[in-house]
């Protein structure tokens, strides 16, 4: 309730109200069947909506996605677009602002349907929380990273002058509807990546997990997660929203979601055309474990066991444009995200962490030199290949291929 008051000469009025955060995510199983309405979720009755999804999902699934919409008497007006870390700018958000302006979106009842990783799922949410300040978004993620991690949040961003997410805001997504059939043509690489984010979390807060994806990771990789790994998959994405709901707006700067995310996103900036988040940050975790053994926060065996499991994972432990210079500039970086704290979340045994601020460019230093003679050797294969530079059509045939 408004209240005011007296401040010598002058009044103070008080504005006061809370904004509740309600959404739902979502499990579903083949959701561009005609008889699963869930696509069409938050309407009320509203037979028109904007779709916006990734051109290599659409080249897959052009025909179903239309016959669904067809099915339902829905008037679907479907933006292809490319979507990929290079892109994810303010030129790509122009573009899907343009588009969404002439579409003359109903501002409350015509969700907007975003289809695709986490790179389309930032930006679309992004326009969709500034659109008429804020229209409702369904977010339908076809990546691992976008299933246990991107859609999932409440986080929106793009690229600004070659910072990571710098411009963004915070907006709950209407629902985020999760179908693991979308990872069938999604190239083994991109599962990897999103294991990079499941195995952090796994780190730095959930043995168990750890556990499985020691015993099972491999077997559900191989499957792309679309029937194995159920799991590992379902435990990921609670892990992340009890990481998540407690500190949505994170008024809370000590996250142990942060683990994996220190030192990489310079190196993963410098590399851009090349190296994934989600193996920026598995590189990351991999030298993260390195420094909390070299504190004696674990010992050499955990160590040993953290790097071997990763690697037999095959994510990417170590990278050849990592110095101590680029990390230590990347902890000043997140030291002023985090409000002058550096904040970072270290293990202190598998699943278990606490938050130092004490970290030294000399620290660092000698920490590269131990993960260099442990890691240097085990360099990802996919670690330096060109994979942003392919053209779409390579990428689309590339992932037909591995479906
Ligand atoms: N908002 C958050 O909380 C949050 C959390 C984690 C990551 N992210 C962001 O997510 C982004 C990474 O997302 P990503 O890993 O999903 O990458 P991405 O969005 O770039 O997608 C990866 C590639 O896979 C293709 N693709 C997507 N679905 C496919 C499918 N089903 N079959 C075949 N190809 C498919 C895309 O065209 C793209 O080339 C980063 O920008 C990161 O910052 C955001
Ligand atoms: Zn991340």
């Amino acid at each position: 309730m408004l209240t005011s008051r007296a401040n010598g000469n002058h009044r103070i009025w008080e504005v006061r109200t809370h904004r509740a955060v309600n959404y739902d995510v979502r499990e579903t199983s083949d959701v561009l069947d005609p008889t699963n309405p869930t696509l069409l979720v938050g309407g009320r009755g509203s037979l028109r909506r904007f779709v916006v999804v990734d051109e290599v999902v659409y080249e897959t699934r052009k025909e179903k996605l239309k016959a669904y919409f067809e099915h339902h008497g829905v008037e679907a007006r479907i933006m292809p677009i490319t979507a990929t870390e290079p892109n994810k700018s303010f030129e790509l958000f122009f573009q899907i602002a343009r588009e969404l302006d002439a579409f003359k979106l109903n501002r409350r009842n015509e969700p907007i349907i975003a289809i695709g990783g986490g790179v389309l799922s930032d930006v679309v949410s992004f326009v969709a929380s500034t659109y008429r300040r804020g229209a409702p978004c369904v977010r339908v993620p076809t990546t691992l990273m976008g299933l246990i991690d991107a859609a999932i949040g409440i986080k929106t961003a793009v690229n600004f002058d070659k910072a990571k997410n710098r411009i963004g805001t915070f907006e709950p997504p209407f629902a985020a509807v999760l179908d693991r059939s979308w990872l069938d043509t999604l190239p083994m690489r991109h599962i990897l990546n999103g294991v990079g984010e499941i195995m952090k979390l796994a780190l730095i807060c959930d043995p168990p997990q750890f556990e499985l994806l020691a015993k099972e990771g491999k077997e559900a990789c191989e499957d792309k997660f679309v029937t194995k790994g159920t799991e590992i998959f379902r435990r990921a994405i609670d892990g992340m929203l009890q990481e998540l709901e407690p500190n949505l707006w994170e008024e809370n700067l000590e996250r142990a979601t942060d683990f994996g995310h220190t030192f990489s996103p310079m190196l993963e900036m410098k590399d851009v055309d090349n190296l994934l988040h989600g193996e920026a940050v598995a590189i990351d975790c991999a030298f993260s474990v390195v420094l909390a053994a070299e504190r004696k926060l674990i010992n050499a065996a955990t160590r040993d066991r953290c790097l071997g499991v990763m690697t037999e994972l095959g994510l990417p432990v170590w990278h050849a444009m990592a110095t101590p210079e680029l990390f230590w500039d990347s902890v000043e970086e997140r030291t002023a995200h985090r409000d002058g704290y550096q904040r970072v979340p270290i293990m202190t045994g598998i699943g278990t962490h606490k938050f130092i601020n004490d970290i030294t460019l000399d620290e660092l230093k000698s920490a590269f030199k131990v993960w260099g003679e442990l890691c240097g050797g085990r360099v990802n294969g996919h670690a330096h290949a060109k994979v942003h530079k392919q053209s779409r059509a390579a990428a689309v045939a590339a992932s037909l291929e591995e479906g």
